[in-house]
């Protein structure tokens, strides 16, 4: 589903994503594990258009779209959520996923003035899907409050929610659980699990073990920019060189 070959992102002489390979296989939930500032969030932002790789591949779907801005690979069907949520506040949980889709017939100005009918039609259709999803994710009671009196948790569902508009083929969540309250976390796991038993494929960086251990095979280690090891959460939790990677980042 995802394929990345020596992919490389570096800062200045800071080599943050050092030759990266490595494959996301379709259907799976697959964890990204490894001590902070092993380099996750720098390959989700080269995998995602955030951050222009430096060198290397990456093949979605058996297309290159290394290099492609993040709105482009987003409308190829790879969406992410970021560490810290960014909703736009002021808007509404609603509004928020009516930004979403893109290539609407409504946007430009032509189509406004020449094909109302259809311009109103595909804002119904965009208006249902936005509270279907909301409503899945659990936030339906929240649907016309701006979205900045959510909680962590809940920007978090809202932010998975945002990439449900647009049926992605492949989802990065980035520390889903942090900061998110036991119950909300619940809600969030087993919507995932929906969704992977859906078809979508799953690529996470998170560091509850718990929820690693549950959720995640295989699972990939980083560290220091580079891929440690690969395996199931047993063997992940068993290997030397994963213990000397969260080690070798103490003080
Ligand atoms: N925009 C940036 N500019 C400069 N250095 C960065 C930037 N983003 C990340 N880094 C550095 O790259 C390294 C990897 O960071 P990051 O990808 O956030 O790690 P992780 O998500 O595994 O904790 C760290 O040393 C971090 O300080
Ligand atoms: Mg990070």
């Amino acid at each position: 589903m995802l394929q990345l070959e020596n992919v490389v992102k570096t800062f200045g002489a800071l080599r943050a994503v050092d030759g990266v390979s490595l494959k996301v296989e379709k259907s799976t939930i697959t964890g990204l594990i490894g001590p902070n500032g092993a380099g996750k969030t720098t390959l989700f932002n080269a995998i995602a258009g955030n951050h222009v790789p430096d060198g290397g591949s990456i093949m979605l779907g058996g297309q290159e779209i290394a290099g492609l801005r993040a709105d482009q690979v987003f409308h190829r069907g790879l969406g992410r959520t970021f560490q810290i949520p960014r909703p736009l506040g002021t808007l509404t949980v609603l509004e928020n996923m009516l930004l979403v889709p893109g290539g609407q017939v409504g946007e430009k100005f032509w189509n406004t003035w020449l094909r109302r009918g259809r311009v109103r039609a595909q804002d119904a259709a965009n208006l249902e899907k936005a509270r279907e999803v909301v409503e899945f994710v659990g936030l339906a009671s929240l649907a016309d409050q701006p979205a900045r009196v959510l909680s962590g948790g809940q920007q978090k569902l809202l932010e998975l929610a945002r990439i449900l508009m647009v049926n992605p083929s492949v989802i990065l969540l980035d520390e889903p659980a942090a900061g998110v309250n036991p119950v909300l976390l619940e809600t969030l796991i087993e919507r995932i699990v929906e969704l992977n038993r859906r078809g979508i494929t799953f690529l996470l960086i998170e560091h509850n073990m718990d929820m690693v251990m549950r959720l995640c095979n295989p699972v990939i280690v980083m560290a220091q920019g580079k891929v440690v090891m690969q395996g199931t959460p047993d063997e992940v939790r068993r290997d030397p060189r994963v213990v000397e990677a969260y080690l070798g980042d103490q003080p």
